[in-house]
């Protein structure tokens, strides 16, 4: 049946580790990814009238940790009334997947993040990877096959699983589908690092969906032109920003854990103000040049020191990678010049707490989202429901949220420019009041005008669109 939906990704809405006495607990998955679809799906499950019982969604995701294998092997489970499938698939095809052809490959691709003059270097192990990748889509395309009933909808989510679609149209020609990309997409140029066969089978996998949709116009451009110059037929593409749920992060916002640590917050900036970033640990995020640009604010405007505090919240994230494990590094190094320079001035935090990051939002003067490439960024609507203070917020014009908020009034944090990116910063900190508040006001409208349920819809919809 059409309404029946089966969503694929990587990550689930739930995943299990063994505790102590052998026993497994389950907990909610982490990211981005997970933050909207969960609620999205759940809100579907809540109008469909199937509150917490499981009905016709189901959610196939990877076994990934120890705990989810020996889950994934007692069978599906129901998460907030969405049916949820663990699958579990060969432990080294996994880890050749995700980290080398997601992570350190597409990811680095899409992002821009390759130092080109040394990666990527692809040895046979990268071409066995990819053979990997291949056979890791297909069984994720044949759990669907199992699952999906006859004619239902196939949403398959991140650049984990592009190649999905294109085995489905080939064994279930009945079912509508379409993929959604949470990552920025790169133009024909920075595609031109794989090999040809594997770039037009991912072209063609891609393109094997019924849609292809992005967060942004631009990604969507850039998929566009990719499928072009590899003569791939490009499927029919489609725009949907994700959106928050005000509910979900407005409910960690008023709860206790948000508020023991804003009267932590409060002690350690006393008077001054703060200079807010939330992110993964991640290359693409461009947090050491964050800190760069800090210290050219304080050498450029001495006044402000002592005035301002910087906190920068960066949990932990893709450890097992050298590239992140150093960048981890570089990281807390120029946090350390910064404050070696000027005093105390910067706040590291590099543990994983969500209510301490939604304090930090509520508690910013200024919030800096400055990503050398996003899809999205999920932190910079967030801050905008979350904020008390009517937060200066400073963007990065390469984050797909700024098709979105940047006209709204977000100020232009330019990623590679420490220059441009002290005096957005300067500006935010120096702005009138009244200015602050009609920019804060119009970024929260523009940020909350649509729902997670409004995302899923334009998922559905482009799905189920007749091809042609
Ligand atoms: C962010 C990205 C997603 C990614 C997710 C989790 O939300 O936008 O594309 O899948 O992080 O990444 P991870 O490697 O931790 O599963």
């Amino acid at each position: 049946m059409e309404d029946d939906l089966v969503v694929v990704s990587n990550r689930g809405p739930v995943s299990y580790r063994v505790d102590d006495g052998g026993d497994l607990v389950a907990r909610r998955g982490a990211g981005g990814l997970i933050s909207t679809l969960g609620p999205a799906l759940a809100a579907r499950a809540r109008a469909a009238g199937r509150g917490e019982a499981a009905g016709a969604d189901t959610w196939i995701a990877a076994a990934i940790g120890e705990g989810d294998r020996k889950a994934a092997a007692n069978g599906p489970v129901d998460s907030q009334g969405v049916r949820v499938r663990l699958l579990a698939v060969d432990e080294d095809d996994y880890r050749a997947f995700y980290d080398v052809i997601s992570n350190q490959t597409l990811w680095f691709a899409y992002h821009g993040l390759d130092n080109r003059s040394l990666t990527p270097s692809l040895g046979r192990s990268w071409h066995d990877a990819w053979e990997a990748y291949v056979s890791v889509n297909r069984a994720f395309a044949a759990a669907v096959a199992e699952e999906a009933t006859d004619g239902a909808t196939v949403i398959v989510h991140d650049l984990h699983l592009s190649l999905v679609g294109g085995f489905l149209a080939q064994d279930r020609p009945d079912l509508a589908t379409a993929h959604f990309a949470h990552t920025p997409f790169c133009w024909p140029d920075g595609l031109a690092v794989l090999p040809a066969g594997a770039r037009r089978q991912l072209l063609e996998g891609l393109a094997g969906h019924g849609a292809v949709g992005f967060h942004a116009t631009r990604w969507e451009r850039a998929f566009l032109a990719c499928c072009a110059e590899a003569g791939v037929g490009a499927p029919s593409t489609f725009v949907a920003p994700a959106a928050v749920d005000p509910d979900d992060v407005g409910g960690v916002a008023a709860g206790d854990e948000c508020a023991r640590h804003l009267a932590q917050l409060d002690e350690l900036a006393g008077d001054r103000r703060l200079v807010v970033r939330v992110d993964r640990m991640e290359l693409s995020k461009n947090v050491v040049r964050g800190f760069s640009a800090f210290d050219l604010l304080l050498e450029e405007h001495p006044e402000l020191v002592g005035e301002v505090l910087f906190l920068a919240c960066c949990y932990p994230s893709r450890e097992s990678l050298p590239e992140y494990a150093a960048y981890r590094r570089a990281v807390v190094a120029e946090a350390a010049r910064v404050n070696d320079r000027w005093g105390p001035v910067v706040h590291l935090v590099t543990d994983d707490d969500f209510p301490r990051s939604v304090a930090a939002l509520c508690r910013a003067d200024v919030v800096l989202v400055n990503p050398v490439r996003d899809g999205l960024n999920i932190v910079a609507k967030e801050q905008a429901i979350v904020n008390r203070r009517h937060a200066a917020l400073c963007l990065s014009p390469q984050a797909g949220v700024w098709e979105e908020l940047g006209e709204a009034g977000a100020l232009a944090a330019p990623p590679f420019d420490l220059v441009g990116t002290a005096d957005a910063l300067h500006r935010a900190l120096t702005m009138g009041a009244d200015e602050r508040a009609d920019r804060a006001s119009r970024v929260r409208a523009a940020a909350t005008a649509r729902t997670p349920a409004d995302w899923l819809a334009l998922q559905l919809t482009a799905a189920r669109r007749p091809a042609g």
